[in-house]
């Protein structure tokens, strides 16, 4: 049977940026955790610049663009905002996803199929600028089908209630969430989308879903930053990438 494709890790590093908030200062410098994350074999790195600047700021963006030699994705919301920062900054890829002030972190997947039309131009100038744009959305066969008429190229599947239903040892949910996500990555494959994938996962769900031939991408953060307290962040980073191996060693393309 062939090989699957190789799954890309991209390492997250906005809650490096969260700690260094804590205190004001210039440490822990999120730029310094993406040169670390890129050694311990990080295919690219992924930052979302929020409105409310919470983690990651303007200046982290502009000097990720400017340091890493990896492809640097950034996460934003769909907003004149951040379309002119994103055009400014010429990232590899930029992932839209939905935004409230009031939320801990991205709750739930962009509403593609409603927001048709705000998104179309957004979607078509960071296209033409040569940015590879995603769109994160959960694995709905509607928000599937909205993103391939919209033209993105790519999706990320949002995992955050397959995990969430996974550490919840009373939720009957994970079989269902899991089923939601390998049909989506079947569908968006067959429209001719590639699939990422991320939100909340761990070693033991990045395995499993490492599994899926369809998805050649995985983007995870806080799971990473908080090993990383326990053992180092390359070691943290590097056990992740053992499980994508394992996990992949079982996909079939
Ligand atoms: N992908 C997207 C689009 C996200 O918004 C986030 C969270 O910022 C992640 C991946 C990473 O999620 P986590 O930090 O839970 O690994």
């Amino acid at each position: 049977m062939p090989a699957a494709p190789h799954l890309r890790l991209g390492v997250n590093i906005d809650h490096v940026a969260t700690i260094r908030n804590a205190r004001g200062g210039p440490h822990p410098d999120p730029v310094r955790a993406a040169r670390i994350a890129i050694e311990a074999g990080a295919d690219g790195i992924t930052a979302h610049l929020r409105e409310d600047r919470r983690h990651i700021s303007d200046d982290d963006i502009a000097r990720l663009k400017a340091d890493i030699a990896k492809p640097l994705n950034l996460e934003m919301a769909a907003t004149d905002e951040m379309l002119a920062i994103a055009l400014r900054t010429r990232p590899h890829a930029a992932c839209l996803v939905p935004e409230r002030r009031a939320e801990r972190t991205t709750e739930g997947g962009l509403d593609a199929a409603a927001q048709h039309n705000q998104l179309a131009p957004i979607v078509a100038r960071l296209g033409a600028a040569g940015i590879r744009v995603s769109l994160f959305i959960a694995p709905d066969a509607r928000q599937i089908e909205a993103a391939a008429s919209l033209k993105a190229p790519v999706i990320e599947i949002h995992t955050g209630a397959w995990c969430h239903a996974l550490a919840d040892a009373r939720s009957a949910d994970a079989e269902a969430e899991w089923q939601r996500i390998r049909d989506g990555a079947g569908l968006a494959k067959r429209l001719g989308l590639e699939v990422h994938a991320g939100h909340g996962l761990d070693f033991a769900s990045a395995e499993t879903i490492a599994a899926l031939p369809e998805i050649v991408e995985l983007n995870i953060g806080h799971f990473l930053v908080g090993e990383a307290v326990f053992v180092g962040l390359a070691p943290s980073i590097k056990a992740m990438r053992a499980a994508m191996d394992r996990g992949r060693a079982k996909a079939a393309a």
